[in-house]
């Protein structure tokens, strides 16, 4: 593989980007329609959003990930978690390793800002790359559950359900005692 930088996206990033996730994951109809410039971000908090390319030495996209806290974002529970929401190496460079160094690094980062667990939903043909990096993966449907309360409904854990085609991936970030989420058994 050529030498790869992984860096924050910039605004110059996003047509290829955008075309490379939408051809990528042309399923995610939401994130395919939502502008990228709203995703910027070099995830300088744990409410950041991280979003990053990685490039050759001409600066061609090979791969690129999006990383938010998407609980708060969408429930407004003010909790430590990044969502992977988005990960896609080009076609011509798979199985080369970038998609695990855009895992790691999403990983370094998040741990950087206090970040207390990483988790997604994937389709069961890509539980494999999830599993392979060290990540716990559930079966179809499963629920992700925690030693939080939503906001809306204080009397009861966070709980989290994939849909029926979808399982969930979640890795604990960092080692202090923060609000985590748990595979339900
Ligand atoms: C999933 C994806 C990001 C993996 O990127 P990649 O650069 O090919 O992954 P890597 O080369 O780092 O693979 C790391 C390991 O995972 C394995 N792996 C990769 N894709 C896999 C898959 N779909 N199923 C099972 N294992 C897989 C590799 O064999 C490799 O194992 P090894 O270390 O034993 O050789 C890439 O295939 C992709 O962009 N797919 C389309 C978009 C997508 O499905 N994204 C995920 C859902 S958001």
């Amino acid at each position: 593989m050529p030498t790869v930088t992984i860096r924050p996206a910039l605004p110059s990033d996003l047509p290829d980007l955008s075309a490379l996730v939408a051809t990528a994951l042309p399923e995610l109809k939401l994130v395919n329609t939502t502008p990228w410039s709203r995703r910027l971000g070099s995830g300088e908090h744990w409410d950041s959003n991280l979003l990053l390319v990685a490039v050759d030495q001409q600066g061609s996209l090979l791969g690129t990930c999006w990383a938010d806290s998407a609980i708060y974002r969408d429930y407004g529970c003010p909790v430590p978690w990044w969502c992977l929401n988005v990960i896609a190496v080009s076609p011509v460079t798979r199985g080369q390793g970038l998609g695990s160094r855009l895992v790691d690094e999403v990983i370094e980062r998040a741990q950087a800002v206090g970040v207390s667990s990483l988790y997604g939903l994937c389709v069961p043909d890509v539980v494999g790359f999830y599993a392979r990096q060290g990540l716990s993966v559930t079966a179809p449907g499963a629920r992700l559950t925690s030693d939080v309360a939503p906001t809306d409904a204080p009397d009861q854990p966070l709980e989290l359900t994939a849909p029926e085609d979808h399982c969930w991936f979640v890795t604990d970030v960092g080692t202090t005692p923060l609000p985590r989420l748990y595979l339900t058994s």
